[in-house]
Formats: C-alpha cells, structure tokens, sequence
C-alpha cells in the first residue's frame, strides 16, 4: 500500500495547525520538512525549533530533508526537534559517516538523489540505507514541474532493491499531484511526497 506524506514548504504558515489535522484526518502517513540554508539551495525553509512546536500537533512521523550544506552537523539537532526519517543528499557530506550515524540515533537514513543523478550511490551503499527519495524536481522550490526521468530512476531502483531483499523504501518528491501519482506508484514508489498539489487538488476540494 503506498503511504502519502505532506510538504509543508507551500502551506500557509499562519494555517499549520489547521492543515496538519485535516492532512491527518486524510489519512496521510506523516508530514516532510524541506529545511533550506540558502547556501545548497537558494531559498530558505523550516528549522529546528518550527518543527519541534508542530511535532506537538501530530504523532505521524517526520522526515527532515536536509537541503543544506554540512546536514551531518545537524543530524542530531533535528532528530531533537522529532524526526524520525533523516534525509541528506549525496554531494553536501560525506555520505557513509551520516547514514552510518542516523542509524546509530535509532532514526531512519534516508539518501535523496537530485535529477542530475544517476542511482549509483544507493548501489555503493545499499546496506546503509532506508529511504531514497528521488527527487523529481531541483532542489529548492514548491510547484516545479515532475520530471519524467525519475519513472525509470524508480524502476530501476526498485529492481536493484528486490534484487538485494533488504527492507527500503522508494519515496518521490517534487511534482506529485492526481496527474503524476499513478505514474509514480506503477513505477514502484512506496512513498509519495505531495507539496504544492495538496493546496490546489487535494485539500480543498475533496
Ligand atoms: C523541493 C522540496 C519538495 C517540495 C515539493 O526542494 O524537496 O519537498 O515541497 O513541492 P512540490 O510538490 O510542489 O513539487
Ligand atoms: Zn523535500
């Protein structure tokens, strides 16, 4: 059964408290946090300390999507803050040391691949690894366009993972909404990340 999850980079802050329990009450399985430094991406978003006030709102899971540089300098902030999936991206750190040691915090590790990408590095550390989440939009901004190249991305990640019987889920984020979810999910997504769509197709007009 594939889980859906909400970014919140596109809600309305003075709204949180009211969109995190209509997310839950449709039946989401848990909220993504883009956390942005300007530095790796040009924007800015989230912290530690917004988090750790909405974890008081809900008991679904949080993934943090470390979109900055050094995340492994703040891996242990944001498992504080209550997130229990950490996701860092391959060219910001040196990725064995913090997948090794979110594991070490009993927290999911979790490895984005940008569009640029290919899926080499899950290959290379497969056995340290929870979560990918491919990423089918640059890094950075809500409301971009689904890239198509991220179909074969997760179908050929999903083969590899069969192939080594580990237990790790594929999650998409970037452009999901009900034109691109069914493409994702016969890809073999596991977990779909919907960002700016949950404002114009699902959370007000269902
Ligand atoms: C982009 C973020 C995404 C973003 C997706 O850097 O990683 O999580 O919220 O937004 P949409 O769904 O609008 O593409
Ligand atoms: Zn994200």
């Amino acid at each position: 059964m594939v889980k859906k999850y909400a970014s919140l980079l596109s809600a309305d802050a003075s709204e949180y408290k009211k969109i995190i329990e209509d997310i839950e009450k449709k039946g989401f399985s848990g909220f993504h946090f883009d956390i942005m430094d300007g530095h790796f991406v040009k924007n800015f978003a989230f912290n530690a300390a917004i988090i750790k006030s909405l974890r008081k709102l809900t008991k679904l899971p949080f993934q943090a999507h470390l979109e900055i540089e050094n995340p492994g300098e703040y891996i242990d902030m944001f498992i504080d803050a209550g997130c229990q999936i950490i996701t860092v991206h391959p060219h910001t750190c040196k990725l064995d040391r913090e997948l090794r040691y979110i594991r070490t915090k009993n927290s999911l590790a979790s490895v984005a691949i940008d569009p640029e990408m290919g899926i080499e590095v899950v290959e290379k550390y497969i056995n340290l690894i929870d979560n990918v989440v491919v990423m089918s939009v640059y890094p950075g901004f809500g409301n971009q366009k689904f890239n198509e190249n991220s179909l074969k991305k997760i179908k050929d990640l999903k083969r590899i993972i069969g192939e080594s019987a580990l237990e790790i889920t594929i999650s998409v984020d970037g452009g999901i909404s009900n034109k691109t979810e069914d493409l994702v999910t016969e890809s073999g997504a596991d977990i779909l990340i919907y960002g700016s769509s949950l404002f114009r197709y699902l959370f007000f007009t269902t």
